[in-house]
């Protein structure tokens, strides 16, 4: 199975949780490394260029306002098969309709403070990583 890096971001929601550890032990039990890391409060501008995608959305404004409403931590997780595999560790968008035992079953509170972002194929997280990182602070391990 191939090697992959994907973006995750643990959302204001969480971070003001206290469970960035929590989070970090399940990507790590999960086989999945830490290889980049940075806490940041992002702009508004920052947000919604991470968004654009989204623009034409209903939820756009709320979901740039949930995201600038507090620091984030922004994460590239590498591992065999990592995308799914983080966005099986994430759950379903609406906690409500998220798994037993997955992140946003266990520390999201709804749709729209719902814990954690992780990219969903490879091209988005090829874009998502650099929108972050440079590759200098990206480390093979
Ligand atoms: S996903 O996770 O991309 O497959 O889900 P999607 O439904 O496409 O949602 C895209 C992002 O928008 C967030 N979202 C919302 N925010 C606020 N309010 C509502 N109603 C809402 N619905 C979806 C969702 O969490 C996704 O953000 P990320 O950061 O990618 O998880």
């Amino acid at each position: 199975m191939a090697i992959e890096r994907t973006l995750s971001i643990i959302k204001p929601d969480a971070v003001a949780k206290n469970v960035i550890g929590q989070i970090y032990s399940r990507f790590e039990a999960a086989g999945l490394k830490v290889v980049a890391a940075r806490m940041a409060h992002l702009s508004r501008a920052e947000a919604e260029g991470f968004y654009a995608v989204h623009k034409a959305r209903p939820f756009f404004k709320d979901l740039v306002d949930f995201m600038i409403s507090g620091p984030v931590m922004i994460q590239v997780l590498e591992g065999e098969n990592a995308i799914a595999k983080n966005r099986e560790l994430m759950g379903a968008t609406n906690p409500k309709e998220a798994a037993a035992g997955t992140i946003r079953a266990d520390f999201a509170d709804s749709i729209d403070a719902n814990a954690v972002h992780g990219s969903d194929a490879p091209e988005t997280a090829a874009v998502e990583i650099a929108y972050f990182f440079r590759s200098s602070q990206v480390f093979a391990r």
